[in-house]
């Protein structure tokens, strides 16, 4: 058994106990993971583990805005409905004082688990200035309790080359091979700027040394890169990183912070990386640091932090939690790309069918028991036959004659938008997002995940992705379509929830 000694991470515990209970359930979203109390940022550690999904969160329990990071913890069955469980990481030794930041965790062959984080010092200086260090560390335990490992750090900047940062090397994110080794890449900058990923590996998960440079920004992808996850899909490698400080280029990459991938090749002999293909994970607003795991059945499931770091202001200052994560995901690679559907699971929370076919829209149209915030809608439209191609087609929802969010589709030159300039948001940051979809004659599938705070939409069965937070008031719970010329729709929607 492991006795928790560490005053804070006591202190933390007894805390989120009590403040946990300040919050009503529907006060938070329905099957998305939200801040215990307090703060969330970036999914860590997200595993399978004694039976259970563990999911561990960055976390300030004790104000709604980022601070001193812990690990908040929680674990579910069935990746929806998920149990709180006492915070697992508090930022109480030397070499993390200044935070636990993200990592990742795996089962060790010896029955614990294993988590490697980020710890991060800040020194003063003889000058004044202020110089932080971030280093690699360890804790093992029993998915409930963990201990920090008495060698820690196990990785710090004197085991990686020359030119490599000291300050931002963090986000480690391990495996372990099938010949029982293990690896692990994390986040790095180079002294010109740019983001790169490092590969390290180690014989038995304690020990490790720096391998190699994984994948390099050359200039290409923002500046640092954050959050990196590496693992097979589809005959291909898939490597996901988070990059800070991207310029936007058409309509793939915008501006701030952003989430990618690489799609390539992977020599696994030589532990080479070649990549031959990049996009963008999630064409939305609120999507970042997202992390993967493999389910006993083999799919490859991601989970991402449902913000963004450019539009955290959003919520209103009297809320007690802030920070939701978003839809856990299956992904696949699908001709070079990509794909990303809503896990199987969420199927079990559906009911209350509604199902439309053929249904003519031209001007606005609401239909019978199509409303809510907690929804799953599937819709496929088409120009109406024998008709000019309609000029655009939108989606409503969150809607009554104050609020609306909106999805909204021109044809002409197939872009997709999402506005949530009406949904009650008072700050002037980024609301409308556009992008780029694949449609021909004006076809398109789209399947639209409400949440209470949230919309996810799955395009052309998960082809892309587009997600954003939303904290309209629930009694908002209208759906309505539109068309500017006419649109020959099919809809199913589900009611979710238990
Ligand atoms: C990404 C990130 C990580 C870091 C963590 C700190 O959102 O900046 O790189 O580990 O958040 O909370």
């Amino acid at each position: 058994m492991i006795v928790i000694t560490g005053q804070l991470l006591r202190e933390a515990r007894k805390y989120e106990e009590t403040a946990e209970k300040m919050i009503a359930a529907c006060d938070r979203p329905a099957f998305h993971l939200s801040a215990r109390t307090g703060w969330m940022n970036d999914p860590n550690g997200f595993s399978f583990y004694g039976g259970k999904y563990h999911l561990f969160y960055q976390y300030h329990p004790y104000d709604c805005l980022w601070g001193p990071m812990h690990w908040g913890h929680a674990v579910s069955e069935d990746l929806l409905h998920w149990e709180y469980l006492p915070a697992a990481l508090a930022p109480d030794e030397l070499y993390d004082r200044d935070g636990c930041f993200s990592g990742s965790a795996l089962a060790l062959p010896d029955g614990r688990q294993l988590l490697m984080y980020t710890g991060v010092l800040r020194e003063q200086q003889a000058d004044g200035s202020v110089r932080e260090t971030q280093t690699q560390c360890l804790a093992a335990g029993d998915g409930t309790d963990y201990e920090k490992y008495e060698k820690n750090p196990v990785l710090t900047a004197a085991d990686l080359p020359e030119g490599c940062s000291a300050q931002d090397f963090r986000d480690p994110k391990i495996w372990r091979r099938g010949d029982g080794t293990y690896r692990c890449v994390a986040g790095n900058r180079r002294g010109d700027g740019n983001g790169q990923i490092l590969l390290f590996e180690s014989a038995d998960g304690f020990s490790w040394k720096y391998k190699k440079v994984l994948a390099g920004n050359g200039g290409r992808f923002g500046r640092m890169w954050e959050c990196p996850d590496f693992f097979p899909l589809g005959g291909k490698w898939v490597l996901l990183t988070s990059p800070q400080d991207m310029l936007p280029s058409g309509f793939e990459y915008h501006n701030g912070n952003g989430t990618m991938c690489l799609i390539g090749d992977f020599d696994e002999e030589t532990e080479t990386f070649t990549q031959r293909h990049d996009q963008s994970v999630d064409y939305g607003i609120d999507f970042y640091a997202p992390q993967t795991l493999q389910t006993p059945d083999g799919r490859r499931v991601m989970i991402g932090w449902m913000q963004n770091w450019d539009t955290c202001g959003i919520r209103a200052q009297e809320a007690r939690w802030f920070g939701q994560m978003s839809l856990p995901r299956e992904l696949s690679v699908e001709n070079g790309r990509l794909y990303q559907r809503p896990v199987r699971e969420l199927e079990l929370l559906r009911h209350d069918r509604r199902a439309y076919q053929g249904v003519t829209v031209s001007g606005e149209l609401s239909l019978e028991g199509v409303q809510g915030r907690t929804v799953d809608l599937e819709l496929s439209i088409r120009p109406q036959e024998g008709q000019e191609l309609y000029r655009k087609f939108a989606v409503r929802f969150a809607q009554n004659d104050k609020y609306r969010t909106s999805l909204s589709f021109h044809p002409g030159d197939s872009i997709l938008k999402i506005d949530r300039k009406f949904s009650g948001s008072r700050r002037a940051i980024i609301h409308q997002r556009r992008s780029l979809v694949n449609s021909r004659n004006g076809r398109l599938k789209l399947r639209i995940i409400l949440d209470r705070f949230s919309v996810e939409v799955f395009v052309n069965d998960g082809e892309q992705a587009l997600t954003a937070t939303l904290y309209t008031e629930q009694a908002a719970a209208g759906i309505s379509f539109y068309a500017d010329g006419a649109v020959r729709m099919d809809l199913v929607k589900y009611d979710l929830g238990d």
